[in-house]
């Protein structure tokens, strides 16, 4: 009974605090339970650095916030005072059970935390480091790190939402963009496939394209105009009977990619589809003969469009 009492008033006053806590010295106590909070991402071997590359055993970053700052960033697009997030670092392995590729993550070797905390903090945010003791054993508290920690600056001037990097959250990433909360200064990228899907049916074709030609002339291996891709969302406007918008994104496609059998097949049979039998059978012969010389066919692919060819005598 007592217990109850007692939990239930933690829980009204908000002293649980969600997270936050401060020991007697003022430093911040890591919260044990983050794992039981809520994911906003993982990324894998990210590196921000001019020229950078992936390293051979990169490491997981996993992000997780704390409950009662989720639902308030839910209802307005922006992280509630007292906010904490923990950054998890695994490092990770491709050698285990039956993986044959990728990466799987394994011992913790990072965790550091950022908090919001107006009174606090000036400017509003604190960084911390929680640094090893021993192999998977972390200090249980830790003082501010410094103004001049590359923290600050980094986050402050690359975050999307305040100091924060909900760009790499994609749910987050949706609520803000609702809420147009993100940072004025934070460049939006091009929309992902199924922004870009979303859009053509609001707006239509003519307006969509001229999204694909930006994302295109900004980025060419951007994930919206990578051919696999532009030829996946075309056979998803096929099978949502969307016709019209499927020729239309992989006449862009194989526009685009003059040199591609599968995309001038993929256009065949969304032609098919609409009923346009001779251009059909255009595209369809351009893919039968660009399948000699296109170098970016897997050899299941060659094999199944060969048989194509052969069965259908160019379509
Ligand atoms: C060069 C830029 C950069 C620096 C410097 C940097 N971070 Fe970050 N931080 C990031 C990026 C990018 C993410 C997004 C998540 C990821 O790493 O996958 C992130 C995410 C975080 C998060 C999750 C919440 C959020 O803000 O999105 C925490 C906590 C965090 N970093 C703490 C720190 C601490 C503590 C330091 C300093 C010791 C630090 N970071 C230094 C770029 C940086």
């Amino acid at each position: 009974m007592f217990r109850f009492i007692l939990i239930s008033f933690l829980t009204l006053t908000g002293l649980l605090a969600d997270g936050l806590k401060y020991d007697a010295d003022g430093q911040l106590v890591r919260p044990e339970n983050y794992r039981d909070w809520v994911f906003l991402g993982s990324g894998l071997g990210m590196t921000y650095g001019p020229a950078a590359v992936m390293s051979e055993r990169p490491m997981f970053d996993t992000v997780f916030v704390s409950p009662e700052s989720w639902k308030g960033f839910k209802a307005t697009g922006k992280w509630p005072d007292q906010t904490v997030f923990i950054l998890e670092i695994r490092a990770s392995s491709s050698h285990g059970s039956i993986n044959k590729a990728g990466y799987f993550p394994t011992d913790v070797v990072g965790i550091e935390a950022a908090v919001k905390d107006a009174k606090r903090f000036e400017g509003g945010w604190g960084y911390f480091d929680f640094p090893n003791t021993a192999p998977g054993e972390h200090v249980h508290s830790a003082k501010v790190l410094p103004k001049t920690a590359s923290c600050y600056a980094c986050h402050q001037t690359n975050g999307a939402v305040e100091n924060t990097f909900v760009q790499f959250y994609p749910q987050a990433l949706e609520i803000a963009e609702r809420f147009n909360t993100l940072n004025a200064k934070y460049e939006r990228p091009a929309p992902t496939p199924a922004k870009f899907y979303r859009s053509v049916v609001a707006e239509g074709w003519e307006k969509s394209a001229r999204t694909l030609e930006a994302a295109y002339a900004k980025d060419p291996k951007g994930p919206l105009v990578q051919e696999e891709s532009l030829n996946r969302l075309g056979y998803q406007f096929l099978a949502s009977q969307r016709t019209g918008d499927a020729v239309a994104i992989l006449e862009w496609t194989a526009r685009t990619y003059p040199k591609s059998a599968v995309a001038q097949y993929s256009l065949a049979e969304a032609l098919t589809s609409a009923g346009q039998v001779k251009r059909a059978a255009e595209a369809g012969a351009k893919a039968c003969s660009l399948l000699v010389t296109d170098k970016s066919l897997d050899e299941a692919r060659r094999k199944a469009l060969t048989q194509e060819c052969a069965t259908r005598k160019g379509l």
